[in-house]
């Protein structure tokens, strides 16, 4: 691997830890992802569970929580403790606004997020963070895990040369591309629009890639044949480079938070004909910015 590849993995892989008073956080991999444990999430945390669990986010991206029995109304309380709830996208008449639910069983088709993507980034603000607590997992004993994949490593894993090009570049991200050729419904207002493909983590400062398969049709300063070719090398940097990502496998009672400011996921259906079944609560982010 290259030197500055390298430098990148080690600036992460040294950082001091940070030891925790009131949770217990085991990281899954060096680069993303923890399991945090101490903390029943139906009830109200403390401003010190607040502060430790907001630390552990932005240190490791995505924070699984097992063993967790929550209603829908602790599941908005806790996620409500990080902002606004962002509301869901196309809410069913009867259901709660905030709460979507992901699910899928013998009957679909299609699931929620079966490729890396991040949520929403057609939005003028996509969302902060999503929060999916799973009730059920394929009867088969295994399945259905998600995988998440850094995208501040992504950044600076690539070479100065290639950064050089990509800093300052912007990128259309459309939504109705995410519906691969189906006419949305008459209701939805598509959203379209442009944000910087080196965005800048609004709470940390660092670097992120933030172009994604799902949404962006193009780089808006090369020409359509540059612009595919680079969105493709990015992309597959992401969904090929195996220590950008950890992979979470579900037990009934798990709630992950991941950050989709900084982090894409892709949710595997591998249990076809198998039930899963969850409900996902976002938190209102803002437009991201260079
Ligand atoms: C999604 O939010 O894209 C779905 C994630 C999952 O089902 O694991």
């Amino acid at each position: 691997m290259e030197q500055f590849a390298l430098d990148a993995i080690a600036r992460i892989t040294t950082e001091p830890p940070k030891s925790y008073a009131t949770i217990t956080v085991e990281p899954l991999t060096p680069v993303i992802g923890a399991e945090v444990s101490g903390l029943d999430l139906s009830k109200d945390l403390t401003d010190d569970q607040w502060a430790e669990v907001k630390h552990a986010f932005l240190r490791h991206h995505v924070l699984v929580f097992r063993g967790q029995e929550l209603t829908d109304e602790d599941h908005k309380r806790f996620a409500g403790r990080f902002g606004e709830l962002h509301p869901v996208t196309l809410p069913v008449e009867g259901s709660d606004p905030h709460v979507l639910e992901i699910s899928a069983d013998k009957e679909s088709r299609a699931v929620a997020g079966h490729g890396w993507h991040a949520d929403g980034t057609a939005d003028l603000r996509p969302s902060l963070g999503s929060m999916l607590y799973i009730t059920r997992t394929p009867e088969v004993g295994s399945g259905g895990d998600t995988m998440f994949a850094d995208m501040h490593l992504a950044y600076e894993m690539l070479s100065p040369a290639m950064k050089g090009l990509l800093d300052g570049m912007t990128a259309v991200h459309d939504g109705l591309l995410a519906w691969q050729g189906q006419t949305p419904p008459p209701e939805y207002d598509v959203p379209k629009n442009v944000h910087p493909v080196v965005a800048r983590h609004p709470e940390t400062g660092r670097r992120l890639l933030f172009v994604n398969n799902v949404y962006v049709s193009h780089i808006e300063q090369l020409s359509r044949r540059e612009s595919r070719s680079v969105i493709d090398m990015l992309c597959d940097h992401i969904a090929s480079t195996a220590l950008l990502h950890c992979r979470v496998r579900w037990t009934p009672g798990t709630l992950v938070f991941w950050d989709n400011r900084c982090v894409q996921h892709h949710a595997i259906w591998d249990y076809f004909p198998y039930t899963r079944y969850g409900r996902r609560v976002a938190i209102q982010g803002h437009r991201p910015t260079a």
